[in-house]
């Protein structure tokens, strides 16, 4: 049996393609190592699975691998979250807290969307990586710690440094190595294997006795863009599985999840660092790209596929019948409003 992600060892990877090739070749090389390593890569390429992978396969395996992702943290949490806190040390601080840096001690620090940290983050980060040392909030008593470091990034930090908004130190601090991970369409001669892999893995989990792909719904996925990378083929896979009740999966079986790219970047703001024309209502070039316009168009999508059957809808989305009976109330709003 496939080993599960986070379990997943370097020398598990298989690769035909040469871009690919190069990015499991130079993850061995720092899996070696205590490199610290760059993982750059769009969002879905495996950033957060590669970064496992190279924990599993280094000499750090018997110690944690201890995911932080300072984007999503308010400056006021920042420190104890990294340092830790003693009992008291504010209001609120009921117990001692370890930080990431101290439980990561002996294994491995996952600091993932590394672009977006706050310049205070950058500032405490890089004082850590300088001294090697640090106190947890409330306490004075010095903490070593030895604990190597990998980042994950879907944009280039150099670019962030050129534009001001990552400190070149630690840019400098961070990249011993950088690891780019191709995107999905340019190894597309992988697909019809990586689809295979997915589908009999979602066809185990879901008890589904699946044996081939018809020819025209293998054109479909082979001519989708993938701009959600592994993610959205796995994703897709799953949805598939499900929708197919006999041997074979057919072309009506293949449905693409929304655009979780743009509604993403639309909804985060985003979307101007790509260069698209955004309004600030989550429209784009006159297209509505909400989050809820996406679940919107899902529900109406899966609606239509279970032959307007809502209990069948309801099972396929995991959602109540209540649930969706309010769903498909904004769908027929949607479509008297077009
Ligand atoms: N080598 C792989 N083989 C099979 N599936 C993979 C592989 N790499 C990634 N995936 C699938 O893609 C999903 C996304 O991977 P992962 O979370 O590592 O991407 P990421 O680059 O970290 O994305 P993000 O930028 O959004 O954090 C995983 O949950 C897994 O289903
Ligand atoms: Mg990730």
């Amino acid at each position: 049996m496939q080993p599960s992600l986070p379990s997943l060892r370097v020398e598990d990877l298989r690769t035909t393609n040469s871009q690919m090739a190069r990015c499991i070749e130079l993850s061995k090389l720092a899996s070696r190592s205590d490199v610290p390593v760059v993982l750059l890569g769009e969002t879905g390429t495996g950033k957060t699975l590669l970064a496992h992978a190279i924990h599993n396969s280094s000499p750090r395996a018997k110690g944690a691998f201890v995911s932080f992702n300072a984007s999503a943290m308010s400056d006021t949490l920042l420190e104890s979250q990294l340092f830790g806190h003693e009992r008291g040390a504010f209001t609120g601080a009921q117990q001692t807290l370890k930080g990431k840096f101290e439980l990561a001690n002996g294994g491995t620090i996952f600091l993932d969307e590394i672009a977006d940290m706050s310049p205070l983050a950058q500032v405490k980060v890089l004082r850590v990586l300088e001294y090697g040392e640090f106190e947890r909030l409330g306490s004075e008593r010095m903490l070593k710690t030895d604990a190597r470091i990998i980042c994950a990034t879907n944009v280039s930090l150099r670019d962030r440094v050129r534009h001001g908004k990552f400190r070149e130190d630690l840019y400098h601090r961070l990249n011993g190595l950088t690891i780019l991970i191709p995107a999905l369409r340019d190894r597309r001669e992988e697909l019809p294997a990586l689809i295979a892999n997915e589908l009999r893995a979602s066809a185990m989990r879901q008890g589904k006795k699946i044996t081939a792909i018809h020819p025209a719904a293998m054109d479909r996925l082979l001519a989708h863009d993938w701009r959600g990378n592994l993610r959205e083929l796995s994703h897709t896979v799953r949805t598939m599985t499900l929708f197919c009740d006999g041997k074979v999966i057919m072309p009506d079986h293949v449905h693409f999840p929304p655009d979780i790219v743009n509604e993403t970047a639309a909804t985060d703001g985003r979307t101007q660092a790509r260069g698209m024309h955004h309004d600030g209502n989550g429209r784009q070039d006159g297209a509505d790209l909400t989050l809820a316009s996406a679940v919107r168009r899902h529900v109406d999508f899966v609606y239509k596929q279970a032959n307007e059957n809502q209990r069948r809808t309801a099972r396929l989305l995991g959602i109540s019948r209540a649930t969706l009976s309010r769903h498909l109330r904004r769908c027929s709003h949607l479509s008297q409003a077009s």
